[in-house]
């Protein structure tokens, strides 16, 4: 959602800010624009739609060649996704220009104070507002009156307009009369720092500069970064110095990129036996110990956790659902799911002995941000699950475990979950082996069925294409059901929502008991219906799901059944059979998934959608 570039250096700042903008498409937007210092004013173009549009109008927009500038991707909160409201939004006199991500909630009434005093706005957006203060704020603060340690007056101004600002937001700002810095503001909203030789960069994350550099530095809550060629100087918004932290990217441009595949989604996918061996890499010793290196919870506390709460939205929330059979199997200890978005509107029971665990992708999901410090000031202990190393949710959190899936970029989510869904066990096993309620054989026996793991995903890719054919088989479906029971359950629901977010066509996921409630009223001659099957081992749950495949096969319905290899109970009773690798129950989404991933991406691409960039998604949805 929203992505920022700014750039002070030696290269052309119109090159750099479109490249960075590309890197960030995949967050999702709706319109773009650039804007850069020249010769005491701010020349922009900005173009509803997609980078391709404002690509098409740059040209006669003519911009110079200048060493500063900033850019962004708009996804639309406040007014509609056109010309006028794309960012960046200007002064009256064109010596600003703002580009913001995030939500100004005191918008109305600043803008009511701006137009009494004569400002006159030209879009609907709460940004804009911003560009005027800003002015304001220039025209009473003379550069020469600015401190030494930033040489300027701008880092002074956006501190003062800042502090006068409510909501979320992460603004960047370019001033023609001072082209050599750029300076960016952070609350809530997402904005890390590229430190480079002889130049430096803003982005909404590393991807934007991630060809130039990989070293960055992560901003904290309420901070202001002035960057200038060879300087980055941050301090809070009353201007005092501020601790910020360096990291060291370990992906470089190359896992940010297509690699030959047509879609990003289709590369995660592929990606996905390493991202799970990634996930897993240096978690155990020798002897089987579990060890989590970001884990800053003492195993006093963790001892003492008598309730467990998983919070996660989207896909992630699926993997929540994983976490919570096999975290209240191996542990012993209660476990909830719930959806970040309802969690703190329901009072929930929270007390220092609760342990909150987020799921989050990006790290940056603002109702899963919102959850955790509901549930910090609960005076619960929060461990988040994240794949984006210095992103806000860890970084708010009392320990966190990171998933090494590397860059996610298709909108819709597939390495990044299975790599949750590994962390989640990890976490499970971990509790388990802190307080004793598995030995350390048992755990070592279930990380050594983890380790078979990207084996059984690879088989499953080279064994792809009976998949895609189905999907080409099933093009002209207006409906497709998923069914499931125990981890098959989030499993169905994944693989409807996958097939929702990119095939937009109707998708539904149930678990398989629930089918005589209601859903097989849904059955007809023809719907296809894909049901995961259990795994032999738990046979009773594996009985009651073959009756399920022939009630709705006795109804018509299309069945599509992702069974284990050697399993032929259900074979009579399937139109289609998808074999999965043999593994134990509670590991089975880490392959049932992968088909599912496949079918729903090869079924988009037959309908010629957008496959990484689905209408109306963004990647990372930051506002509430
Ligand atoms: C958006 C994305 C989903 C993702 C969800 C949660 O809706 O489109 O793919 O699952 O956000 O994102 P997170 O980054 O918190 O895992």
């Amino acid at each position: 959602m929203c992505g920022i570039v700014g750039y002070v250096g030696h290269r052309s700042a119109l090159d750099v800010v479109m490249g960075g903008l590309r890197r960030l498409e995949y967050r999702g937007y709706d319109s773009a624009g650039v804007a850069l210092p020249h010769e005491g004013r701010i020349a922009s173009a900005k173009k509803a739609g997609k980078l391709v549009n404002l690509d098409g109008i740059l040209a006669e927009h003519s911009l110079p060649t200048v060493g500063s500038g900033i850019g962004h991707t708009r996804w639309a909160t406040h007014g509609a996704p056109n010309d006028r409201n794309a960012h960046p939004h200007l002064d009256a006199g064109s010596r600003v220009a703002v580009v913001h991500n995030g939500i100004i909630e005191n918008f109305a009434t600043l803008r009511d104070e701006l137009e009494s005093s004569g400002h006159e706005m030209l879009s609907e957006t709460d940004t804009e507002v911003v560009a005027h203060l800003l002015r304001d704020e220039l025209d009473r603060t003379p550069v020469a009156s600015s401190d030494e340690a930033e040489g300027t007056a701008l880092p002074d101004a956006v501190r003062a307009v800042c502090r006068r600002l409510e909501g979320a937001f992460t603004l960047v700002i370019t001033d023609a009369e001072q082209p050599d810095v750029v300076v960016g503001a952070r609350r809530n909203s997402p904005l890390v720092v590229g430190r480079g030789d002889g130049e430096n960069f803003l982005g909404s994350d590393v991807a934007a500069f991630i060809e130039y550099t990989r070293d960055a530095i992560e901003l904290g809550q309420d901070q202001v970064v002035a960057i200038t060629s060879d300087d980055v100087v941050v301090t809070d918004f009353d201007g005092r110095p501020a601790e910020t932290t360096e990291y060291h990217v370990d992906w470089d441009v190359s896992a940010a990129e297509k690699g030959g595949f047509d879609w990003f989604m289709l590369k995660e996918i592929a990606e996905q036996p390493q991202a799970v061996a990634d996930t897993l890499l240096g978690r155990h010793s020798a002897a089987g110990l579990l060890q989590l290196d970001e884990m800053r919870l003492s195993d006093d506390e963790l001892r003492n956790v008598d309730k467990i709460i998983v919070i996660a939205c989207g896909t992630s929330f699926y993997a929540a659902m994983v976490a919570k059979y096999a975290i209240e199997h191996w542990t012993r200890v209660p476990c909830e799911v719930e959806l970040a978005s309802e969690f703190r509107y329901r009072d929930p029971i929270l007390d220092r002995s609760t342990l909150v665990v987020t799921i989050s992708q990006s790290g940056e999901t603002m109702d899963t941000l919102q959850a955790i410090r509901y549930a910090r000031q609960q005076r619960a202990r929060v461990l988040s699950i994240c794949n984006t190393n210095g992103s806000t949710i860890p970084r708010e959190s009392d320990a966190v475990i990171y998933t090494h899936a590397g860059p996610e970029i298709a909108v819709a989510s597939t390495k990044g979950f299975l790599a949750q869904v590994v962390a989640c066990y990890l976490l499970g096993l971990y509790l388990a082996q802190v307080k004793g309620t598995k030995y350390g054989d048992e755990i070592g026996a279930i990380i050594a069925e983890l380790e078979r793991i990207p084996a059984g995903i690879q088989r499953l890719l080279d064994d792809a294409d009976q998949v895609r054919t189905l999907a080409a088989e099933l093009v002209d479906s207006r409906s497709i059901l998923f069914l499931g029971r125990h981890v098959g359950f989030p499993v169905a629901l994944e693989g409807a929502l996958k097939l929702k977010e990119l095939a937009y066509i109707h998708a539904e996921g149930f678990a398989a008991g629930e089918l005589k409630h209601g859903p097989i009223a849904l059955i007809e001659e023809g719907v296809p219906v894909f049901v995961v099957v259990p795994p032999r081992a738990r046979d009773q749950l594996q009985e009651k799901i073959v009756s399920n495949i022939q009630e709705i096969r006795a109804r018509g319905a299309r069945t599509i059944v992702l069974v284990e290899d050697g399993d032929d109970d259900v074979v009579p009773y399937a139109d289609h059979v998808i074999r999965l690798p043999e593994v134990p129950t509670l590991l089975q989404p880490l392959v049932a998934t992968v088909p599912l991933q496949i079918f729903a991406c090869e079924l988009a691409g037959l309908l010629g959608h957008d496959v990484d960039q689905p209408r109306n998604l963004a990647k990372s949805v930051t506002v509430e």
